[in-house]
Order: structure tokens, then sequence, then C-alpha cells
């Protein structure tokens, strides 16, 4: 390109009606001009002066332009002899081929992802919508007393320590784990010490940290069958073997064969099994925990909603009646308190203490102490429990707004299971319809349901059913909202009739 053809090609791109300043403008438009080698490598710029006067601008702007383009590399100049376009043409000899390659005509795609970011991605299970009827595992945030979590928040902000803005040292901040661990140990019968507990960003993090200091790629991990399906993803994207083991009416039933491979870390949910709803007895607890010691598994027990019992008092946890130290056990505030909080904890045998610190600050750099200073008051002041308390009554009176709906459209033909806890139940469906496509249609009607097979690796074992969320539903909405669902559901039932 001429001189005066860069004029005019500069010329035609500077609009000077715009808001972007000039010298903006004209840095972006030689910065193309060389980038797209409208200006090759080696070509002489034209002096200062000169352009400033072909395109009409003050000299001192092309002046910047110019010291802009030599500090970023497009351009080389020596002092008394001019600016030049520098050569950084990407170099054709970078795509060295080996000899004994062939000539390929069509250059190859690079594959984009991963065998596992693309098994990951292809069976991602989180939903578009995360809120409304019946939306399972949310919690009513409209209920959170954030007024009173902004009155704490800002009363910490106003003596902000320098030591609470920073990174949080491994696990998190002290008085928390001091406040998690007494509640922990008189709600759930945890036994564990301040120091045991790691403070994450939720289970989803937890089961990370503990699937990357615990097990290696290619290790077999039991995950129940069906279970919850982030869970499986952080599994999966971690490189390790799932193996899926049946559950019954007393939760996990590993058969003689699952038990002759024994896993290197197991999954499970025994206080109200994900997503089905029953609780492990006592003598499967004992049996999982004494393979566990004999063969050094590792057990994972995710305690996601024990919190929200409604006719009977949990059973302890399994963490409680481990004497080898082969638990971790998983919760989150998230349920209790708000999801967007992300904030979780887990409690790890006091051998792994310095591990689990160290792995957490080294992996994930932890900060937010300041909400986690305000999480602790809120706890110490007793509005956690308050909350909590709240909630289980507006919830269990949701969950039976939800099940007479049920049965004031379906009578006993459909049956609910799992609602002895929980933010949600399992409406089961025959065994010859789809509850994938009643989900798909429900959505275009706009209710937000799951559907069960969805949680299962087998899709021949899987029993049909929707997950219903009520927790988040106001108590006027329920009644419309599934009347909605079982129009869906009808139609879906009666087709499947007509055809067989
Ligand atoms: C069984 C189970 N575990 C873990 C989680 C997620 O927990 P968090 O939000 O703390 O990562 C959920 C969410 O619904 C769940 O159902």
């Amino acid at each position: 390109m001429t001189t005066i053809h860069l004029a005019d090609w500069l010329n035609a791109r500077i609009d000077r009606a715009r808001e972007e300043p000039v010298y903006r403008q004209l840095l972006e438009a030689m910065q193309q001009a060389i980038l797209t080698g409208q200006l090759a490598s080696g070509a002489k710029l034209p002096s200062s002066r000169m352009l400033a006067a072909d395109i009409s601008v003050a000299r001192n702007t092309v002046l910047h332009v110019y010291e802009q383009l030599t500090a970023e590399g497009y351009v080389t100049s020596t002092t008394g002899s001019g600016t030049y376009v520098a050569d950084t043409a990407p170099n054709d000899r970078a795509a060295v081929r080996k000899p004994q390659e062939p000539a390929d005509e069509t250059p190859r795609k690079p594959c984009l992802i991963s065998k596992r970011g693309a098994r990951l991605i292809a069976h991602a299970g989180v939903a578009p919508k995360q809120w409304g009827a019946f939306m399972p595992g949310v919690p009513d945030v409209a209920e959170f007393p954030s007024r009173t979590w902004s009155r704490l928040q800002s009363r910490l902000w106003k003596r902000a320590s320098p030591d609470l803005l920073t990174y949080a040292p491994g696990g998190g901040y002290r008085p928390l784990r001091r406040a998690l661990s007494d509640y922990l140990r008189v709600a759930r019968s945890v036994k564990c010490t301040p120091d045991q507990i790691i403070i994450t960003t939720g289970i989803h993090q937890s089961i990370d940290l503990a699937v990357r200091l615990l097990t290696d790629s290619g290790d077999r991990a039991w995950v129940e069958e069906p279970c919850y399906w982030g869970v499986r993803s952080v599994l999966q994207a971690s490189g390790l073997t799932l193996v899926p083991v049946p559950v019954d009416e007393e939760g996990l039933n590993p058969s003689a064969r699952d038990m002759a491979a024994p896993p290197r870390i197991a999954l499970v949910t025994p206080s109200h099994q994900y997503p089905l709803g029953m609780v492990m007895s006592l003598a499967r607890r004992r049996a999982l925990l004494e393979f566990a010691r004999q063969h050094g598994v590792w057990i994972i027990e995710d305690d996601y909603d024990s919190e929200f019992r409604y006719r009977s008092r949990p059973l302890s946890s399994l963490q409680g009646l481990d004497d080898a130290g082969q638990v971790i056990y998983v919760g989150s505030l998230g349920k209790m308190m708000f999801p967007g909080l992300r904030m979780g904890y887990m409690v790890v045998p006091e051998n792994l203490v310095d591990t689990f610190r160290t792995g957490v600050a080294e992996l994930y750099r932890e900060g937010q102490l300041m909400q986690q200073a305000v999480m602790t008051e809120f706890i110490l002041d007793g509005h956690l429990t308050s909350h909590v308390r709240r909630m289980r009554g507006l919830y269990d009176e949701r969950r039976q707004l939800l099940i007479d709906a049920i049965g004031a459209h379906f009578g006993e033909t459909l049956a609910v299971r799992g609602d002895e806890a929980g933010l949600h139940f399992v409406l089961e469906l025959p065994g010859n319809a789809s509850d994938r496509a009643i989900t798909d249609d429900a959505l275009a009607s706009g209710v937000v349901t799951r559907p069960l097979t969805h949680y299962y690796m087998n899709q021949e074992d899987a029993r049909r059913g929707l997950m219903l969320g009520y927790a988040c539903v106001p108590n006027a909405e329920i009644a419309p909202a599934f009347a909605k669902l079982a129009g869906v559901i009808e139609r879906a039932l009666s087709a499947v009739e007509a055809g067989s």
C-alpha cells in the first residue's frame, strides 16, 4: 500500500462523529492494516508529519499512535531511518511436518475438547431455569431474612480487618468451623473437632477435592443407582470409573459381584437417598462401614438436606458410627440459606486434616472470609436455627398441598415416594410412560420437573417418575401449577394406553 493509499484507507475508517477518540480509531485501523497484511512486513510508514497532514489530524496524535504500535510490537522504529512494519506473521515453519507424515491436503482441525469434557457436556444435567414450580432441590429464597443478613454484613464491613479480606488460610474461618462443629455434633451426631471442618463452596467442591486427594484416574467409584447427576459429573470428570450400585428400601445394596471388586471410593446419601428418598438402615450402614474398613474404601457421605425432615427425627450420620476414619462427611449451607451463597463444609478424618487444608488452599485459593464471618454471626445469633425451623413448617405445608393436588387429580393411581424429608419427592409413573417427554411438554407449558430416568446410569433398570420440588413454590401457586402438569401427564398416559 502506498502512502496515498494508506491515507485513503485510514480516512475511510476514521469517523469524527463517533464517540470513540480519533486516536483510538487510528490505532485500531493501523493495527488492522498490519494484521491483515494490507501493510506488509518491512513496509516503511510515512513520517508522522506527512500522515498527519494527509488525514487531517494533529501530528501528536500520529506520534502517539506510532509509539503505541512500537510498544505493542507492530512496528519497529530506528531514529533517523524511520518506522517499519515488523515481521509478525505466523511462520509457516511453525507447522513443521515430520518427514514420514504424508502431506495432507485438508488441514486437520484440532479436536476442541477432551473426551471427558465431551462426556461431561453430553450428560450435563444443569437446568436453564433454577426457580419456580416444581424445580427440585431449591429452597424458597424469597423467604430468606435478607435484612438480618444485610445488618450483620454492614456491621462487619464497618470494621473489616485486613486478615478477613485476603485469601482464606486452609480450611476457612476458624469461628465458623467451631460453630459448625458444634451444630453438627448436636444435630447430626457427627464426631468432630473444629480442625476437622473444611469450608468449601458447597458439596460439588467438597467432592471434587476429596476425589482429587484420595483417588487416581481410573480408580473405581461406587455411586448409588439412581444418584444425583452433579456428583456423577464431578467423578466422571476426574477420570474415575463409575460403578452404579442398586438401592432398595434399606439403601445401598451391593451385589456379591460388586463386593468382589472393592472400589476406592463410595458415594452415598444415607439420610435421604437422592433422588428416591429412602433412609439407609442401621444394618446396611454397619455393613458398609465394615466393608470400607476391610478394603480401605473411602466413603463420602452426602448429607445434603437432612435439616428438612417432616415426620421423624433423622437417623444419626454415618460418620458418627465410623470408628475407623473412613468417612468424609459433606454438607451444604445452600439449602438452609440460599443456593447462590455457595458455602458448604466437609468433615475429614483427623489424619487427613493437614492434607485437606493444604489441598483446598492449593487448588481453589479460597477466600470469602467476610462472607464466612457473616455466616458465623448468623449462626451464633440463632438466626439459622429459627430460619430453618420456620422453613421446615412452610415446606411441610407445601409438601402436603402438592400431595393433595396429586390426590385430587390421580387418586391412588400415581404413588408419591420419598416425601419424609427434603425439598422434593418423586411422583411415580407407569413403566411404559416417558418421563423425559412429559418433562419436555411440561416445560413448554411453564412447569419444571426432572425425569427420574435421568438419574440412572443404566436406562434398562430405570424407574419412571417425575422429581417435583415444592419448597420454592408459594402455597397459592401449587394447585394451579400442578393442574397444568396433570394435564400433560394425563395426555401422555392416554397416548400410551391408546398405543398399547
Ligand atoms: C444429593 C445432592 N448433593 C449435592 C447437591 C449440591 O450441593 P451444593 O449446592 O452444596 O454443591 C445437591 C443439589 O441439589 C444434591 O441434590
